[in-house]
């Protein structure tokens, strides 16, 4: 019998901290218009200090919730997935420890990295494995300190970011109904210097000098970044629809990452879709790469906008330069 990936219970989290565009602008040369017309965002979520709350930890309160709506308990997951940058420790996986907090011992765990993508990523492995009919219950996350990559003396970047987490529980579920009609991933490699953390991995360990010149956090190239984002966002788009017979018309509901609100209505603009259907909500949380989509999607869930039905187009671009589609019947 072929199957489907069915989402049966999302959940979200972010930190209490809401930190306005008038506080960003005490932390650095800014204020609330620029941030506001550039990028769309009011305030976001930060948790209180480098370390306070981990990305496990914010993605155990999102886990907790996908799992309660789902009626299942840790016990019933096969396998566990999360996207991100912002893992726990370099070793073991972000998975790993967020498997040992929920206690879901019959889970297989491992994470995933395609930076903002990483949440879409994983759940593109996640419908690969339901399909195949190898696994029944997965727990997909997508979660972010992003706070402590973040480099808190570049106005440029430092304004765009938040700390947030959001969960999937899938279930392998009859190919009729609702679930996940198609995903698709890419990626450019080309265009990794676009967007990185340049010192802390293998080619250049951390010194006390590179910390002390920040080289331990995000860089930025913005306005490439924006380019590649529209294009390669609108591309996948339109591949996607045209690839399972759909117009922009079929499409109720647009969970794109939130990157920016300039990038989303450019993408609505040239996809066709208008922009009522953009489920947003960057205004509050900001940029929260693998968490984005995730707790867009939980917040159409929770607010009745994804109905019975909906047909939904999931859509996400983060480092790498990585991104993804789906499609999604409610
Ligand atoms: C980052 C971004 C908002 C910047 O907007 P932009 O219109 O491209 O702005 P620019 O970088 O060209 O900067 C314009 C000016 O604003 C200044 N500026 C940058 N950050 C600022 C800030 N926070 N406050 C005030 N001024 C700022 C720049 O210094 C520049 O000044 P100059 O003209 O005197 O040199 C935009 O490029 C963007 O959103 N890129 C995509 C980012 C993204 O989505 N990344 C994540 C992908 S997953």
């Amino acid at each position: 019998m072929a199957l489907r990936a069915r989402i049966i219970g999302t959940g979200a989290f972010a930190p209490p901290r809401v930190v306005t565009n008038d506080e960003m602008a005490k932390i650095v040369d800014t204020n609330d218009q620029w941030i506001q017309e550039r990028s769309g965002i009011k305030t976001r979520r930060l948790v209180d200090y480098e370390g306070a709350m981990s990305t496990a930890d914010m993605a155990e309160h999102a886990a907790r919730g996908a799992l309660e709506r789902a009626g299942i308990t840790a016990m019933d997951l096969d396998l566990i997935i999360v996207g991100t940058v912002t893992p726990d420790l370099r070793v073991p996986s972000c998975a790993c420890i967020l498997q040992d907090k929920l206690g879901a011992k019959n889970a297989a765990a491992f994470d995933v990295l395609a930076a903002c993508a990483g949440s879409m990523f994983a759940l593109s492995v996640a419908d690969k494995f339901l399909r195949a009919g190898t696994v029944k219950r997965i727990l997909v996350v997508g979660a972010e300190t992003l706070s402590v990559i973040t480099n808190w003396t570049d106005r440029s970047t430092c304004v765009l970011f938040g700390d947030a987490a959001g969960a999937f529980v899938v279930e392998a579920g009859p190919e009729e109904g609702p679930g996940l009609i198609d995903t698709a991933v890419y990626s450019d490699g080309s265009t990794w210097q676009h967007l990185y953390i340049p010192a802390g991995g293998s080619k250049k360990p951390l010194t006390p000098e590179l910390l002390a010149a920040r080289q331990d956090r995000l860089i930025m190239n913005g306005r490439e970044v924006y380019k590649i984002a529209v294009r390669s966002l609108v591309d996948a788009a339109r591949k996607i629809l045209e690839k399972n017979g759909l117009t922009a018309n079929d499409i109720d509901l647009v969970v794109a990452h939130q990157a920016n609100l300039r990038i989303i209505e450019a993408v609505a603009d040239r996809v066709e879709i208008p922009l009522e259907r953009f489920v947003i909500n960057i205004d509050r949380y900001g940029n929260t790469s693998s968490a984005s989509a995730f707790i867009t999607f939980d917040e159409a869930v929770r607010d009745g906008r994804m109905k019975p039905g909906s047909k939904v187009l999931m859509l996400a671009i983060g480092a790498g330069m990585c991104w993804a589609a789906a499609l999604y019947r409610a």
